[in-house]
C-alpha cells in the first residue's frame, strides 16, 4: 500500500502522505454519495452529477476510487449512520479540530473515498471522462495513483490508446498526464459552456506497446518509490456492484 513512515509526516512537498496509506479498488454503491461530492467540489459550476449508480453495471466503463487507509474505510463503510448525513459530521468535527488546532487534513484522512476515476471504453480507445481528488487531499500522489489505475484497467480492457480532454488552464492535470505520455494533439473550442473555454485534447501513443510498458513500469517503480507500494484491485466485486 501507499504508505509513508512516521518518522516524516510533517513534510508534504517531500513525499510525506501524513501516515496515510490509499488503495485503489472499483467503484461500490455505499460510495457514491461521496463520490457526487468530490465531484461537485472539482467541477463546480459546470457540475452536472453523473448517474453513478446506473454507471456500475455500464461494462464498457471502469470507475475506481482512492481509499485512504484501509481499515478506516472499512469502518466507514460500515457505520451505521447514513452516508447523506456523513459530511455535517465530518464538519463540525473538523470545526472541532480546528479550535483545538488539530489538522484538518488528518480528520478528512478518515474519510473512506479521497479521489475517484472514471474511463469509457469507446472501440479502441479508453476515455478518462474525470479524474478528481479532495481538495485538501491534493498534491499526495493519489491523483497519479488514480491514473496509474485507469492506464492498468484500459491495457487490461485491451484498449490502444487512452484520450482525454481539459481546460487549456488546467495546467496541473496536464502535467500529471504528460507524465504518462498523453500528448496535446488537438483543441476542442467553447467546449466548456460555464466560460466557453477551450479544451486541449490529450491522447497517448500506443499503450500496448513494449516500448510503453517498459515506460509505464518505470513510472510505477517511481511511484512506488516515493509514496509506497501500489495496491490497487480493479475487479468487479463478486455482487456485481
Ligand atoms: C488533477 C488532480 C486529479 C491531480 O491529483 P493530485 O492527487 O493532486 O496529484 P498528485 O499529487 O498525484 O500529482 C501527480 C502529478 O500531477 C502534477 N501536479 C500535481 N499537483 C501539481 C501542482 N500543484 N503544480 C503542478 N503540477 C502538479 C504533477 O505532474 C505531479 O507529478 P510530480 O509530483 O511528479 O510533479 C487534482 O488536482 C484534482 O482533483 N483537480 C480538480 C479536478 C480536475 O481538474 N480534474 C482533471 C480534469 S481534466
Amino acid at each position: 500500500m501507499a504508505s509513508i513512515s512516521d518518522e516524516s509526516k510533517t513534510d508534504i512537498k517531500d513525499g510525506i502522505n501524513q501516515g496515510m496509506e490509499v488503495f485503489i479498488r472499483r467503484l461500490q454503491t455505499e460510495d457514491i454519495d461521496q463520490v457526487v461530492e468530490i465531484e461537485r467540489e472539482a467541477f463546480s459550476p459546470l457540475w452536472i452529477s453523473t448517474p453513478f449508480k446506473r454507471e456500475l453495471n455500464n461494462q464498457y466503463a471502469c470507475y475506481l476510487v482512492a481509499c485512504p487507509d484501509g481499515e478506516t474505510a472499512q469502518e466507514a463503510r460500515s457505520e451505521s449512520k447514513p452516508a447523506m448525513r456523513r459530511p455535517l459530521w465530518d464538519r463540525l468535527a473538523r470545526g472541532i479540530d480546528g479550535l483545538m488546532g488539530r489538522s484538518p487534513e488528518l480528520e478528512t484522512a478518515t474519510e473512506s473515498v479521497a479521489g475517484y476515476v472514471s474511463v469509457w471504453f469507446q472501440g479502441s480507445e479508453a476515455h478518462i471522462t474525470e479524474i478528481a481528488v479532495r481538495e485538501n487531499l491534493r498534491g499526495r500522489g493519489i491523483g497519479e495513483l488514480l491514473l496509474i489505475g485507469s492506464v492498468r484497467s484500459a491495457v487490461k480492457y485491451g484498449s490502444n490508446v487512452m484520450t482525454l480532454e481539459a481546460r487549456v488552464s488546467n495546467f496541473i492535470a496536464q502535467r500529471l498526464y504528460e507524465k504518462y505520455g498523453f500528448k496535446n494533439v488537438g483543441t476542442r473550442k467553447g467546449y466548456y459552456s460555464d466560460n466557453r473555454e477551450d479544451a486541449v485534447i490529450m491522447t497517448t501513443c500506443p499503450i500496448d506497446t513494449e516500448e510503453y510498458g517498459r515506460i509505464f513500469q518505470g513510472l510505477q517503480d517511481n511511484y512506488t518509490k516515493r509514496w509506497g507500494e501500489i495496491q490497487i484491485n480493479d475487479s468487479r466485486s463478486e455482487t456485481g456492484r
